[in-house]
């Protein structure tokens, strides 16, 4: 049966994966992508699918909760999949009002706008809420990883806004019946992702031989996922997931930023035509991120043996793609990092 389907920062990194799986996949299924188009929001992102006749643009912000109720209510809207937030770490350290703003209370207005268009009327309804696995704080190098009962522990900005948000969503479950779903995934990588998150970042900066800062002393781990494995996830837990559940997503896949980034290193200077290592010589260690988590690592194991998703993709496969997709893009790289980002930038690496 079609549906209609509310898809929030649908024009962001994972969003824009995430509205094209769905665009292409389900034909019959109205799309609606609605993004207030903040500098990590770009329509050039989803130029492929944007003339399709099942997909459809709304420029707004989802803290306007009248503008919300509106939109569920004459678009017949039945599943939202919530990704709109603001995203970056370092941004939520320098600036974290907007953080709030953005992940708290647009959350907030979305949630009560869906429950005040549906009325009690939750058949066939889901408000699917995307979160991450900063919510959980930091593991040791003990082997350990998050699950789904890891106690929260959110320690920046960012990762308190979205446990804050993740915890208005089960609210709205427990307290007014919404049928919800979170999820909680690991780092994501692949094409269209704002180049200020380390792997654009630094591929960016390789092209244009400028210094590759390195926080610390690169030890933290991060568990790293292809975003097109994240939103196969997403597609899979919306049509069969289980009402009130979160499901952990991640990739079975720990590496050391400083071991990673020479794999970048590595892979770009292999495609430039550069002398093997060449780029290393751009590694700058810089201060540490404040609060910076030590290790993140995902149990999915519940999503594996309840629903079946895996990753599709090893990582020296994914991480080849995703550097050739940058390089041969570099026009997308320079229109996203002119003006605004540039200052930014210069604010944060060049004091
Ligand atoms: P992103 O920063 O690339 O995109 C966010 C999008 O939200 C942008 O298009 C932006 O314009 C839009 N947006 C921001 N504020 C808005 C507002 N007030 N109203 C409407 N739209 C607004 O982020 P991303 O990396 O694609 O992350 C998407 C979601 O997935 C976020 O909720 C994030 O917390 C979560 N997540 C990200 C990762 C990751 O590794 N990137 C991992 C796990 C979870
Ligand atoms: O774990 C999921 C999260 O992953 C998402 O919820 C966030 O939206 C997403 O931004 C990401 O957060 P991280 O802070 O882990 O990603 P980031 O790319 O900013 O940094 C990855 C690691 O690299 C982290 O340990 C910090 C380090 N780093 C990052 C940058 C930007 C550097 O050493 N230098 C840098 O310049």
């Amino acid at each position: 049966m079609g549906k209609n389907i509310l898809i929030t920062g649908g024009a962001g990194f994972i969003g824009s994966h995430v509205v094209r799986l769905f665009v292409n996949k389900y034909p019959d299924y109205k799309i609606y992508n609605l993004d207030k188009l903040t500098y990590a929001g770009n329509l050039t992102n989803l130029t492929d699918i944007e003339n399709c006749p099942n997909y459809n643009f709304i420029k707004a912000d989802i803290c306007d909760f009248d503008l919300m109720k509106k939109i569920i209510e004459e678009n017949n809207i039945n599943g939202i999949l919530h990704l709109a937030a603001e995203s970056h770490v370092d941004r939520s350290i320098k600036d974290p009002f907007v953080f709030a703003q953005t992940n708290v209370m647009g959350t907030l207005s979305l949630l009560q706008a869906a429950k005040e268009v549906w009325d009690g009327n939750f058949e066939d309804k889901l408000f699917y809420h995307i979160s991450t696995d900063e919510v959980y704080g930091t593991l040791e190098f003990d082997g350990t990883f998050f699950t789904e009962d890891t106690k929260y522990d959110p320690h920046s900005p960012y990762s308190a806004s979205k446990a804050s948000s993740d915890h208005f969503v089960r609210a709205y479950h427990d307290t007014y019946g919404l049928p919800v779903i979170v999820t909680n995934c690991s780092n994501n990588y692949g094409p269209y992702q704002f180049p200020e998150k380390l792997i654009p970042l630094f591929i960016n900066n390789i092209i244009h031989k400028r210094p590759l800062p390195v926080y610390g002393k690169g030890e933290n781990v991060r568990d790293w996922l292809y975003v097109v494995d994240h939103a196969r996830a997403i597609d899979i837990i919306f049509h069969k997931g289980r009402q009130g559940d979160t499901y952990n997503i991640g990739g079975f896949n720990e590496w050391k930023n400083i071991d990673l980034i020479k794999v970048i290193i590595k892979t770009v200077d292999a495609y430039l035509g550069n002398p093997e290592g060449a780029s290393e010589s751009l590694i700058t260690y810089v201060t540490d991120r404040a609060g910076h988590d030590l290790r993140y690592a995902i149990d999915s194991s519940k999503l594996k043996n309840e629903l079946g998703w895996e990753p599709s993709l090893q990582f020296e496969e994914g991480i080849a793609k995703t550097v050739k997709w940058y390089l041969e893009n570099q026009e997308w790289l320079d229109n996203v990092t002119s003006g605004d980002y540039e200052k930014y930038y210069e604010k944060m690496y060049r004091n």
